[in-house]
């Protein structure tokens, strides 16, 4: 038994050492202990590394040190009284001498040990660069989420591209999830705040479990599902339930889960309408991207794999790249890959 200290609480971590043998499985412990330690950093708030840096830095999984692009900045809100488990953040981007800003709520209290080992909490680590460039990618491209059906998968504690595409690309609605109850229960309060509740609808949403019910529905069967409009003439009116698919859905930096890979990529198609499409950011992290586009095409997607997407995230990349020992493109920088259900139609 392994032992984590997260404020008084103690976890125990089952590693189930002894059991294990070669090489894979002690690379999995390993990769799964530096997770861990990743996670009580930021539980407890402790900003660098102490002895266990070197350990830190090869971890293909989450490598944090390099925090964000810098399109999206923070700024804390002074007057707005929180508790004591948060802060409020202003959250801003600039564009086309346009700012774009939301209120983002980070918690900074000590999770329960159901919340820690409940589901995966990559996502407790405030914003990721992927959902960053996200964000900015779908406010400089406003038409794309505009009168559409937004769906955001595994959107972290903050959702934040789903709260920046409700707040100004006016969708006809917007679902945020998260597999986390922690994080979802996060996105509700950031929702509340911001004054978008009227609209948007935050689930918890664990991908294995709607793979399932989607393969167990007839494949040609019409996926009901529970989806929201609104009538943007008349901002107050309540939301009409509708039935239908997401003409849009966005995720960003969760492909390195690989017990998960195949139930993502069944949402996905499961939830998409025939004419939508998927936006998956995230970086190539080893071979977990390849694997994902290879899952998504296997299934019948049509995939675009996209490297230049957003020009001031690939110039803030090319500046990072030269000036920044801490950046590498392998496990920050996010690509982006576009799924649709079109078919390609073969020469002649
Ligand atoms: C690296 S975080 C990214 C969060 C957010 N998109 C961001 O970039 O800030 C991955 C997210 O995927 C969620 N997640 C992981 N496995 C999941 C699963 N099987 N079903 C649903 N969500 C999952 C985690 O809870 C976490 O919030």
């Amino acid at each position: 038994m392994e032992g984590l200290d997260i404020g008084s609480r103690k976890l125990e971590v089952n590693a189930n050492r002894e059991k294990m043998a070669g090489t894979k499985k002690t690379e999995m412990i390993n990769r799964a202990q530096r997770r861990w330690r990743l996670l009580a950093r930021a539980l407890t708030r402790s900003p660098e590394p102490q002895e266990d840096a070197e350990e830190l830095e090869p971890d293909p999984i989450s490598v944090r040190r390099f925090t964000n692009f810098g399109l999206v900045n923070a700024a804390a809100l002074e007057n707005v009284i929180g508790d004591r488990e948060s802060t409020w953040y202003s959250y801003a981007a600039t564009i086309d001498r346009k700012c774009f800003a939301v209120d983002v709520r980070e918690v900074n209290k000590s999770f329960t040990a159901n919340e820690l080992i409940g589901f995966n909490n990559t996502g407790n680590i405030c914003v990721w660069p992927s959902e960053e460039c996200l964000a900015h990618y779908l406010l400089s491209n406003r038409n794309i989420c505009r009168g559409k059906t937004v769906l955001e998968l595994g959107g972290g504690m903050s959702c934040l591209a789903g709260v920046f595409v409700a707040k100004y690309c006016k969708p006809a609605a917007v679902t945020l999830t998260d597999g986390n109850v922690t994080s979802v229960d996060n996105a509700r309060c950031i929702v509340a705040r911001n004054k978008l509740d009227t609209f948007i609808d935050c689930r918890v949403v664990q991908w294995e479990r709607a793979a399932k019910d989607l393969r167990q529905d007839d494949v040609n069967a019409n996926h009901v599902r529970q989806t929201w409009s609104m009538d943007w003439n008349q901002p107050e009116s309540r939301r009409t339930s509708q039935a239908g698919l997401y003409d849009v859905i966005l995720s960003a930096d969760c492909l390195f889960f690989d017990e998960a890979r195949l139930d993502l990529v069944e949402t996905i198609f499961g939830w998409l309408a025939e004419d939508g499409i998927a936006l998956i950011v995230a970086p190539r992290r080893g071979s977990t991207f390849e694997k994902f586009t290879e899952a998504a095409i296997e299934r019948g997607f049509t995939a675009r794999q996209r490297e230049f997407y957003d020009p001031r995230v690939w110039s803030r990349h090319l500046e990072l790249v030269e000036h920044s020992q801490e950046y590498c493109p392998d496990i920050h920088y996010p690509l982006l890959l576009e799924l649709t259900k079109k078919q390609i139609k073969a020469p002649g």
